[in-house]
């Protein structure tokens, strides 16, 4: 077992009840976890020894929502977003098509790409979905190819009605012979509830039908209106509704009094031109935040979680605490994975190796530096990734 001492850290931010956050601290990695983090003075010896020149240090970015089984690109659909076009849910029909048309080796290296894109970005654990697939073989080669990647994978198969398909018939396929030939590959499930995707009751089929298969249950909800998702995410008991752009005070008050974690998606509201989220409202009636990237290529095309971060600052009225919280910790809740060995989105013994050097003295420069790339250097399950 090799052991690293990572000092000198000018603001160390762990997400722990206990440790909060530090001035002046140490942590030692053994192996891939966290084997001791505290006062600088105070951190005992190790094999190696790293001095991080009092920078900034918080835990890897945890992006619980990303599409990145995907081919192809979406340029001519935000272009024309960008001169008043209205985003929709039929763009996704385009990146299917270019999906089912890609060989296996094409999706897995795309995917790849934009993995290791978002890693040199300070993300250290990734979900992602299939839903570009929309057959069985197409969601199964899909559920495959993101396990082989990704931390967590969720089946999407409910993410648009196959092009051509009866909407009833497509959601008797999801909910049996479809989720019978992904579940060995995933842990999630996951339905656009929304017009032009699913309806409310279609929706609850789909989710029962997994749950009854042993999946967590998320839920794609308000993006594009105010609608049933939220409500039916927290009925069902999902570990998260992402989107929640618009919500009315009933589902403020629904998400506040639920274990289910609202997931904002500023990236992709900004690229689809609908308001921001208001998570001042959330925060404020308890509810907990988290911020992904969203990363597809039709509706948010970043892997960047800093530019979430970012905005979530400058213009949706989080503090810097906030938004930080809600990109790592935030997030590996999202995902279940905030507690217990090998936690991630947190910094403290036991937990998985996953740090994000910033090349700044304060996590606060994400916004009071905008746009300017701050990632100094990443450790992945203990092992040294960027930087
Ligand atoms: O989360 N809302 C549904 N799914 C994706 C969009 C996918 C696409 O447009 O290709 C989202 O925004």
């Amino acid at each position: 077992m090799t052991s690293t001492v990572i000092t000198g850290i000018g603001e160390l931010t762990t997400n722990d009840d206990e440790l909060g956050k530090l001035a002046g601290a140490a942590l030692v990695v053994e192996d891939e976890r966290i084997a001791w983090a505290g006062p600088a003075a105070e951190a005992p010896a190790a094999d190696e020894r790293v001095d991080v020149e009092g920078r900034a240090v918080l835990p890897g970015w945890v992006d619980s929502h990303t599409h990145l089984v995907f081919a192809g690109d979406r340029t001519a659909e935000f272009a024309a977003r960008m001169d008043g076009k209205p985003y929709e849910a039929g763009g996704i029909a385009v990146t299917v098509e270019a999906t089912r048309a890609a060989t296996d080796a094409e999706l897995a290296a795309n995917l790849r790409r934009h993995v290791a894109e978002a890693a040199a970005q300070g993300t250290t654990c990734v979900e992602t979905k299939t839903g570009y697939g929309l057959t069985v073989a197409d969601e199964l080669r899909s559920a495959r190819i993101a396990a082989a990647e990704a931390d967590e994978v969720t089946f999407l198969g409910a993410h648009l009605v196959s092009p051509g398909a009866d909407a009833d018939s497509y959601v008797d396929l999801v909910c049996g012979e479809m989720l019978d030939a992904v579940v060995p590959h995933v842990g999630w499930c996951d339905v656009f509830c929304e017009r032009g995707a699913f309806d409310t009751e279609q929706s609850r089929r789909v989710l029962k039908a997994a749950a009854e298969r042993g999946l967590g249950l998320r839920v794609h909800g308000n993006q594009l209106g105010t609608g049933p998702g939220v409500g039916l995410a927290v009925e069902l008991g999902a570990a998260s509704v992402d989107h929640c752009t618009y919500l009315d005070q009933s589902d403020v008050d629904a998400l506040a009094g639920s274990d289910t974690v609202a997931t904002l998606l500023p990236a992709c509201d900004l690229s689809t031109r609908q308001p921001l989220p208001d998570a001042r409202a959330l925060l404020d009636a308890g509810a907990t935040v988290a911020l992904a990237s969203n990363c597809n290529p039709g509706s948010s095309y970043t892997s960047s979680m800093a530019y979430c971060v970012t905005t979530a600052v400058l213009q949706m009225r989080m503090t810097v605490d906030e938004a930080i919280r809600a990109a790592t910790w935030g997030g590996a809740r999202a995902l279940r994975r905030e507690a217990g060995d090998g936690a991630v989105g947190v910094l403290r013994v036991g937990a998985r190796a996953d740090i994000h050097v910033l090349d700044a003295p304060s996590t606060a420069w994400l916004a009071y530096r905008p746009g300017v790339p701050l990632t100094h250097t990443v450790w992945r399950k203990g092992v040294r990734i960027a930087g």
